[in-house]
């Protein structure tokens, strides 16, 4: 059955040589239903026509998404956002902020919105990406554009051109290369339908942002902590598997020193035992681990820096065959608490104390 899916003969174009060309090939794409992936300032995404459900239902099968996990809708504008769902007062000055940007609003939706897009929720995630190419396609073909990130359900989130053909190619006839993500990891998705805002999933736009702009916010419980099996999830996306390499993945809290000397006796382990360990670490910090292996997240504390190279880490991990990966827990502030959310995921919830 390997061949199922492979049915289009898939180009990339670079935007950066030839921008006109690959927004006309877009557009015409969006126009017959058809899915173009295009980079935005978190991570590329997978588009069709928001308005079509035909051309929503080939996403799902191209990603092998589950059905019942809704996807996010890109507008150009609040004007666009507003055909389709309820936008209050304190909601529009909540997008006039964080718009165009790495902010998903969830919002009581309108009927237009095909219940393919909402997995049949009587809300929709909404999103205007500060991305030129995604941006020029939704106002020349005037569909709002339903995007889910652009790699195979389950795996990282991509973040280069080459992750989404890595993942998809001959599933969709085109890739628009925009080079590197800005922000690396995926946008803060915000219920705005209940009385305070509620962050369902942290991104570029931070909690604290929020707070400083409404007064007050919320953050579902979940972000850090998985699911009971009792529990109903706030967002559909949070009960599935995420971001998980092959490897097993360990996130070590703790004491500097003493965080040290754990992550180093794992890692003897695990050589030991013949696996093939790597420490994730920072530049300033690689001394502390002798001879072995690690993997730079970027500079010396520059959290922005681990968002944005962390999907290509971990997608990277497995193409150099590691086993066993050691990330130092990361404070859960700012931009931390989007990291920290993705990387805790990938970790299956892997969290080792030491004092
Ligand atoms: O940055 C991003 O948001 C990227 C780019 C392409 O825009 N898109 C993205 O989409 O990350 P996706 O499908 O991978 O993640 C969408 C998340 C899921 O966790 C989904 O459950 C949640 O948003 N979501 C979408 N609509 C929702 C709704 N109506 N209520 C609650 N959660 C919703
Ligand atoms: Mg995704």
């Amino acid at each position: 059955m390997m061949g199922e899916n492979i049915m289009y003969n898939t180009k990339t174009i670079d935007l950066s040589i030839d921008f006109e060309n690959g927004v006309k090939q877009a557009s015409n794409y969006i126009k017959k239903d058809e899915l173009v992936a295009f980079p935005t300032e978190t991570v590329y995404g997978l588009g069709a026509n928001a308005f079509s459900g035909d051309a929503v239902a080939k996403i799902f099968k191209a990603k092998g998404r589950p059905q019942d996990n809704p996807l996010i809708v890109h507008v150009d504008s609040i004007e666009m956002a507003s055909k389709l769902a309820y936008i209050n007062d304190d909601a529009r000055k909540i997008l006039e902020e964080f718009w165009p940007g790495p902010f998903t609003a969830v919002l009581k939706k309108k009927d237009i919105v095909p219940a393919g897009v909402t997995a049949g929720l009587d809300s929709v995630g909404i999103r205007m990406p500060s991305s030129d190419a995604m941006l020029e396609v939704i106002k020349r073909t005037r569909c709002p554009i339903a995007a889910p990130s652009a790699n195979k359900s389950g795996s990282p989130s991509p973040t280069e051109a080459y992750h989404v053909e890595n993942d998809l190619v001959g599933r969709l006839p085109l890739i628009l290369d925009g080079g590197s993500c800005k922000y690396g990891v995926e946008s803060t998705v915000c219920d705005l339908t209940t009385h305070i805002p509620l962050v369902l999933r942290p991104g570029a736009i931070t909690v604290e942002q929020i707070k400083e702009l409404t007064g007050s916010v919320e953050v579902s419980p979940n972000i850090l902590t998985p699911l009971l099996s009792n529990e109903k999830p706030t967002s559909p996306g949070m009960k599935y598997k995420h971001y998980a390499p092959h490897a097993d993945v360990f996130v070590i809290k703790g004491e500097k020193k003493s965080l040290v000397a754990k992550t180093n006796e794992m890692y003897d382990e695990d050589i030991a035992n013949g696996d093939k360990p790597v420490i994730f670490c920072f530049k300033k910090d690689v001394a502390y681990f002798g001879s072995r292996n690690v993997m730079i997240q970027g500079g010396n504390d520059n959290i922005n820096e681990v968002a944005k190279y962390l999907f290509k880490n971990l997608r990277d991990i497995d193409n150099l065959g590691y086993t066993k990966v050691y990330f130092e827990s990361l404070p859960t502030t700012g931009m931390g608490l989007a990291v920290m959310n993705r990387i805790i995921r990938a970790a299956g919830f892997k969290l080792i104390l030491v004092k």
